[in-house]
């Protein structure tokens, strides 16, 4: 179900300290149904030994041209069979070797056969990774077509500062995914909502709701995969800024409608996925509530139903809600889609830990403006956007 379900994809490894790194992310590949093969140089095997990646990948590990006496061209094989080609940790030496076409092991060998795409994730001293021979060989590979991941900024195993350490797994399987997504949303313009909005009830407390934010960010990294730009406007997470998003932090529903009336002008998709507060308490106290009576009340005033005036204001824009419902998905959801002039709306039920708020999967269904209906099965988040995406691409070619 997810983009690279079955694809293969060929994990080199050359010798740094972040080999340990590697070996999560070949379970997050593994996670996501990709058929992982693993190649290591003599020393990345020196940090991380073989047999972990070989029984994470369920597949034998290639450390050797001529390992075990195995006659078999393992590495040509491979490079043919790729559909991608990540290099993490790649270290200073490898990236030398792989610009100058030098080919004197297994990795480098087989890096001189590849014709897939090839993420390359640099690793090393900062000192190193700064030096013009290393930045030299980084920009022939670029210029060969590589896609150079940029390092992250931090301490270094080294005892240094600066860039030098390999991207955490969950980036690198991010542009990984971005590297072998079609670009069905270039040129197009994405906004999403995402997680819960807070309304203050003082300084210290506020009226919100259980929504992580997983499913819109889920969304906005999906959109920016497939090479739209997408401008995040988030609630409170706890989420880390999707890749290369533009990411607007809000607290309250009106903060929330502000920023989404300033977007929507140039906007071409706009997806609200947030779990906004219907009211907001009428006069929020300047100073904390000290508890001296047993009881009070709370005045609520009602907040801009932000989506319906979207629905009003919308002009070509396809205009995606969500339905969370606890009875009557179908009858609530419909009404939904009618009430605010949507093209799709996608209800679910919440309860379950399978489903909704602070969940990794979602069982949704898409209700579109035409009456057809789909339920989907139990499926991560990041798959159930790619699917939404989809529904939103034909719309978009059936409506030009
Ligand atoms: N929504 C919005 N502004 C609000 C309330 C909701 O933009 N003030 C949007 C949500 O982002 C979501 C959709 O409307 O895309 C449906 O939200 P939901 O909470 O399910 O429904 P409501 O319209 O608030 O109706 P009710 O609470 O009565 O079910």
């Amino acid at each position: 179900m997810t983009v690279i379900a079955d694809k293969n994809v060929v994990l080199c490894v050359s010798g740094g300290i972040a080999v340990y790194k590697s070996v999560e992310l070949l379970r997050l590949l593994k996670k996501q149904g990709a058929n992982v093969r693993v190649i290591m140089t003599k020393n990345a095997a020196s940090f991380v030994g073989s047999l972990t990646f070989e029984a994470l990948s369920g597949q034998p590990v290639c450390t050797g041209l001529f390992e075990n006496n195995d006659p078999s061209i393992r590495h040509i094989e491979w490079a043919q069979e790729a559909d991608v080609v990540v290099v993490a940790p790649a270290t200073a030496n490898i990236v030398g070797k792989f610009a100058n076409r030098i080919a004197d092991d297994a990795l480098s060998t087989f890096m001189l056969a590849v014709t897939s795409q090839v993420i390359l994730c640099p690793s090393m001293n900062v000192n190193m990774y700064k030096s013009k021979p290393v930045q030299r060989n980084l920009e022939i590979l670029r210029e060969d077509g590589y896609f150079i991941m940029s390092p992250e900024s931090g301490e270094l195993a080294c005892g240094t500062a600066g860039p030098g350490r390999l991207p955490e797994p969950e980036d690198i399987l991010d542009r990984l995914i971005s590297c072998i997504t079609p670009k069905d949303l270039r040129n197009k313009t994405v906004i999403v909502t995402a997680g819960p909005t807070r309304e203050p009830i003082d300084p210290v407390r506020f009226i919100s709701n259980p929504s992580s934010g997983k499913m819109g960010y889920s969304i906005a990294r999906a959109a920016e995969q497939r090479g739209a730009d997408v401008v995040l406007i988030t609630g409170p997470t706890n989420l880390p800024d999707p890749l290369n998003v533009s990411v607007v932090r809000v607290q309250t529903a009106g903060e929330m409608a502000d920023a989404v009336f300033e977007q929507m002008k140039v906007s071409d998709i706009i997806i609200k996925t947030a779990a906004v507060s219907d009211y907001r308490p009428k006069d929020p106290e300047k100073h904390k509530i000290k508890k001296q009576k047993d009881e009070i009340t709370l005045n609520l005033l009602k907040n801009q139903d932000i989506l319906k005036e979207l629905g009003k204001r919308k002009k070509d824009q396809v205009l995606v809600g969500f339905a969370a419902e606890t009875q009557d998905l179908e009858e609530n959801a419909v009404k939904k889609l009618r009430e605010k002039n949507l093209d799709i709306i996608v209800g679910n039920l919440i309860g379950g830990s399978a489903s909704g708020f602070g969940s990794d999967t979602n069982t949704v269904a898409l209700f579109h403006k035409d009456g057809s209906r789909e339920s989907l099965p139990t499926m991560e988040k990041d798959a159930v956007a790619h699917i939404l995406l989809n529904r939103i691409v034909t719309y978009l070619k059936n409506s030009m």
